[in-house]
Parts: C-alpha cells; structure tokens; sequence
C-alpha cells in the first residue's frame, strides 16, 4: 500500500509528481503530499489528509516550484488519516524529507532511542522515525546523504520502498528498497522514481527495477548508480523497456476504470490466450512449463497460494489441476501459509497467484516455499513486479494495468491462465485425452467472443440493480466450479457497495445460512446447465420456500428456471470448467451498478488497496 513517485530533472517537479500521484491513488487515499526543493534552496512541503485533489488545493496555494520533488499517497498503518500523519516526513531541523511505503517494524525501539537523544515526533508514523534516525547519523558521523541513508536502513527491521533528499543539495535524491516496489525511469537528463511504472510511462519506457536490500543514487546530470545496501558495492544497471501504453491508463471514455475494465475482458483475454493454443486446438504452450518438464513430471502435491480475488481464482484452479491432472491440490490463503509450518520438498509446487506481484502476504510465502525447496511458480499480471522475480518460472496473465480497486478483468485473465497451465500440466503428464483438450482449447479460442456475448446482460442487470436497493444482505450460492464464483460476486458486491454479502457453497447453505433467509434476503444462485444443475435446482427451491428472492444465473435457453427463481440471468454455453469465467460477467456488472445506483465511488472504495504490501 501507499505510493511514492519522485523526479529530478529540468522541468518542475510539481505536476509530474502530481499527475503520478494520480496513478498511484489506486494504492492508497487517505492522504496525500509532496516536497519540492526551490531554485533558493527551500524545501516546500505540503499535506493533506484525503485524495490528491485535495492535496493540489492545499499546494496551489503555496509554492510549487522546483525541478526535483518526492511525493506520496498514503493508505493508513500507523496513525489515523490525518495531515500530520501524511508524507513526506521532515527531519526535525527541517533539511531533510523522506516517502515510505511499507512498514518499519523496530520503529517504537528506534523512537525510544531518539527521544533520549532530544527528538521529538510530530506524528505517529513508523516512517518519522525513519527520517530522524538518518538526520541524527548524518549529523553525529558528519556524513553524507548516501552513508547516513544507508547506515539507518541497516538498523531498520521491516520493508520500505523510500525516496529521500536533503534541503542543501538539490541535485540528489537517495532511494532504496526492501520487501516494496520501486522502479526508476531513466529519462534524458531527468530521472523518475514510482512504486510502479504507470507514473513513469508518460516520460520515458527505459527503467530500472531496483532489488531487495538495494539503493539507488540520482544525481543531476548523471547516470543512475545502484549499490547493495550491505556491502557498498555497485550493482549491475540492467535497463529494460516498458511494454505500457499511456492508454491502457486512461478510462477511454467509460465512467470509471472498473466499468472499462470489465467491458475490455474480450480483448484482454484475448491477449492473455495469444500464441497459448497451437495447432489447431490440440496442444497448449505455456514456457514456464515447458522449460520445467522435470519438475511438473515428478510433483506429488501442488499448493496455490493467493490472497482476496486472487484466492478465488486458486479455488477454480484447483479444481482445474485436480479433474485434469490427478495431482493433489490445497489452496492457502498466503498469509496462514507463511506462518503455518507448511511441510514442503522437491516434489512439491507452490502456484502463487497476484494480480499486483506485490502482496506482501504472497510474496513471503513464496520466499518460505523456495526455503523448504519447492518449486514456485508464479501467475501475476504485473510484468517485473516483486512476485515473479522471485519465483522459479512463470505466466503473465497479460491483461493489462488494472486500476479499479475491485478486480475484475485479471480474476477471469487468471482463471484463464490456470486453465491453460492445468491443461498444460495434464498435456505433459499425459493424464488428459486428446479429445477433451481439443475441446476446452476450441471453447478458450472462443472465450473473448463468448464474453462478448456475455456482456449483452449489461442494460438487463442494470435494470435489476435497482431492484435490490433495499437489500442490506445478500448470499450468493453455487456449487462446484461456480462455489468460488459466489464468493467472488460476494466480495466483488461487498467491496463496492458496502453491502454484506456471503458466498456459500449452495449445498452447505442449509447448515447455517439458511436461518437468515427472508423476504429482505436476496440470493444470487449460480446455475449453469452443468453437471451439478440438477443439485442446485433443490438449493433453489429451499431458499423459495423461505420466502428468499433468487437471481439466478443460468445457461443460454434454460427455461425451466423461470419458473421458479425471481429473475434469470442468461449466460453463454461453455464447457463447465469455463464457467466461472463467464458467469462472473453478470455478476460484476451486479456489483457496479447496486454501486453505482449507491452513489459509491467505485474505483476507490473506502479502506481499500489494490496493492497490499503490508502485512
Ligand atoms: C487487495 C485487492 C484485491 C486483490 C488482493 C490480492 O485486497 O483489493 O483486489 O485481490 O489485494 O492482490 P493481488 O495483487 O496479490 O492479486
């Protein structure tokens, strides 16, 4: 969580730091702020508790200028959202300023040690601490920005990703990272620094994505220099090239970015299947297999590890690997796996799941599976992010930036990508016949027209969005590949709309669930022509009988349930396994528009992040 971007260059820092802070919102908005050396040398700091915009009221009024700048957007740990308690923080003499995004665990020993030393805090922030600690060495040791840096960070328990510069040198910005994001762009005669690479896009598509236990050193005029944070030794400056388009961060005309994301899932799948399904349908490609046959072959046990919607999607991958490839398959949420004593060897493979690559949660867990020797392998939408550098091999899910916080369009490119890698898995294994693969390959090939078709339910749904106004409660039920689809309508209506919302398996529904059925209950059945339709019909009837309003999701032509649900929802055909993918289509587009008729802000629903770096 929380974003940080930075610039040293010729032009004014201000708005490029603004218009970054913009594409970092997504990761955080309770507050906002920026520091700006002057041509008179004066750091110009301002705050403000809420979004940008509220930042850039306050900023105006002051003043702006200044060629190099750090700036950051906050989602609260420690400490209330407050001006006080925004970024950056300022050393208590006042010369040096310091964004942070992740957590100093040791902060409250540091403080302590500080305050006998004359410090005073101002706010509650681990990252105050942090400033402090750096103006102190620097003062007590006489040494520069770089060392005083560097000597603080090797006292600091905990992850950051910081940018940090001085008032009496405003050709150097000092950065670093641990356990959080940074990515510096290499522009001409300016340098940029982010959490991501969407504030950098705009400027130049050369980066460099700095490495765990790492600094980076900008200076004016110079080249970027990227030593180890232990040994002082200069790094090797790998520069890659950005595959980003500033459009893909645009909102193309629709609303919000969640309404274009779920609209723009028939080309991003498309993108996400291309070059995957060769030879007329028959065989699957994905290299991260292919080039580990051995390690596929010889698995005994496979693990997904994954945390919110993405945790979803190990639910259907499990499923996937277990019908096609006879694997054992458990799914964890990352944050139990990592402190869960998992017993892994060389015949184990951990799948990690992250839409961002940057869930702290996730991350940890691979580390630890890599420890105990298990091969991991990662499905991440964000190319170069934390995850899949730290894994043995890989898939992107290639669907493009996602910035609505709600995820919509990476849950169906990762169903897609953990369809592809189970059938791949089954392919070498030789546990699938040629017929079924031909058959599931033909239906993915069609999957972007499928969706297409799906999403003709939009003025439909729409309209049944305002039925549900009253609705404080609502269950969503399914059965088999779809129970994780319930709990992602679930999840996906409760993000947004701040409605309670469970998703249940819908035979289970009758141990509980059931007691809360009433007139003011709706439920949400998922119910293609599958092999478990006939076992849902009954879960229908049960939550009728109880005076319960169902909207059902069912396949193209299926009469019978208009008999008996309240409303139906058609969805394309597709072969069972393909279902989630399709039949979360209307349900995303329940959740918007129940949203939306809300009047809630749907790209940024309140206390959430889409990228969770800290615990
Ligand atoms: C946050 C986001 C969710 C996401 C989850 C896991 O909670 O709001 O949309 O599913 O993190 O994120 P990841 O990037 O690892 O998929």
């Amino acid at each position: 969580m929380c974003g940080i971007v930075g610039y040293l260059g010729s032009k004014g820092a201000y708005e490029i730091l603004i218009q970054g802070l913009k594409r970092l919102e997504y990761r955080g908005y309770d507050s906002a702020g920026v520091a700006l050396l002057d041509c008179d040398g004066k750091l110009n700091v301002h705050k403000s508790q809420g979004k940008v915009s509220n930042l850039e009221k306050v900023a105006q009024a002051g003043n702006t200028n200044g060629s190099v700048g750090i700036a950051h957007t906050r989602w609260a740990t420690h400490g209330e959202p407050n001006d006080i308690n925004a970024h950056p923080h300022v050393s208590q003499s006042g010369m040096i300023a310091l964004v942070h995004n992740g957590t100093i665990e040791n902060y409250a020993v540091l403080k302590k040690v500080l305050m006998d030393h004359g410090y005073e805090f101002k706010s509650e922030t681990d990252t105050e601490v942090l400033v402090q600690l750096i103006e102190y060495i620097k003062l007590t040791s006489s040494c520069s920005l770089l060392d005083a840096v560097r000597a603080a960070l090797l006292q600091v328990e905990g992850a950051y990703a910081i940018a940090v510069i001085e008032q009496n040198d405003p050709d150097t910005m000092i950065v670093a990272r641990k356990s959080s994001p940074l990515v510096i762009g290499v522009g001409d005669g300016e340098t940029f620094i982010a959490s991501d690479a969407t504030p950098i896009i705009d400027y130049t598509d050369e980066v460099i994505y700095l490495n765990d236990n790492e600094i980076g050193i900008i200076r004016r005029n110079e080249p970027v220099q990227v030593i180890s944070l232990e040994s002082k030794e200069p790094s090797a400056i790998n520069i890659q090239k950005l595959k980003l388009s500033v459009a893909q961060l645009e909102k193309g005309g629709y609303d919000t970015f969640m309404l274009k994301e779920i609209f723009e899932q028939p080309s991003t799948l498309r993108d996400c299947l291309r070059g995957r399904i060769v030879d007329n349908c028959s065989r699957v490609v994905l290299s991260g297999v292919e080039l580990n046959k051995e390690r596929f072959m010889k698995a005994e046990r496979i693990t997904l590890v994954a945390c919110g919607t993405s945790w979803h999607a190990a639910l259907i991958g499990k499923r996937l690997i277990q019908d096609f490839c006879q694997i054992p398959v458990e799914v964890e949420y990352a944050s139990e796996f990592r402190y869960g004593n998992p017993v892994l060897n060389d015949k184990d493979i951990v799948i990690s799941i992250s839409q961002s690559g940057e869930t702290a949660d996730t991350l940890a867990a691979i580390q630890l599976a890599r420890q105990k020797g298990a091969f991991v392998y990662g499905v991440c939408n964000v190319v170069g992010a934390s995850i899949p550098r730290n894994t043995d091999s890989g898939t992107y899910i290639h669907v493009g930036p996602e910035i609505g916080v709600a995820s919509t369009k990476a849950f169906t490119g990762q169903v897609t990508v953990l369809t592809l890698l189970a059938l791949s898995i089954a392919q070498l294994r030789g546990t699938i016949r040629p017929e079924k693969l031909h058959e599931i390959l033909s239906a993915l090939e069609r999957l972007p027209e499928t969706i297409t078709e799906a999403l003709k339910v939009d003025p439909e749904v729409k309209k049944l969005s305002r039925i549900f106004a009253y609705a404080h409660n609502f269950l969503y039920l399914g059965r088999g590949y779809n129970y994780p689809t319930a709990l992602e309508g679930a999840l996906k209506l409760k993000e947004i709309s701040y409605i309670h919302a469970e998703g249940y398996p819908a035979a289970e529904m009758k141990h509980g669930p059931i007691a809360l059925i009433d007139h003011e209950m709706p439920s949400v059945i998922i119910a293609p022509s599958d092999s478990l339709y006939d076992k849902i019909i009954s879960n229908v009837q049960q939550v009728k009988s109880r005076g319960g309003a169902v909207v059902a999701i069912v396949s193209h032509g299926n009469q019978a349930m208009n008999d008996i649900a309240d409303f139906c929802i058609e969805i394309p055909e597709a072969p069972e396994c393909l279902t989630p993918i399709v039949a979360s289509i209307p349900l995303q587009l329940l959740a918007y528009y129940i949203a939306v008729n809300k009047g809630k802000n749907v790209d940024q629903p309140r206390n959430l992040a889409k990228s969770v770096t800290v615990e």
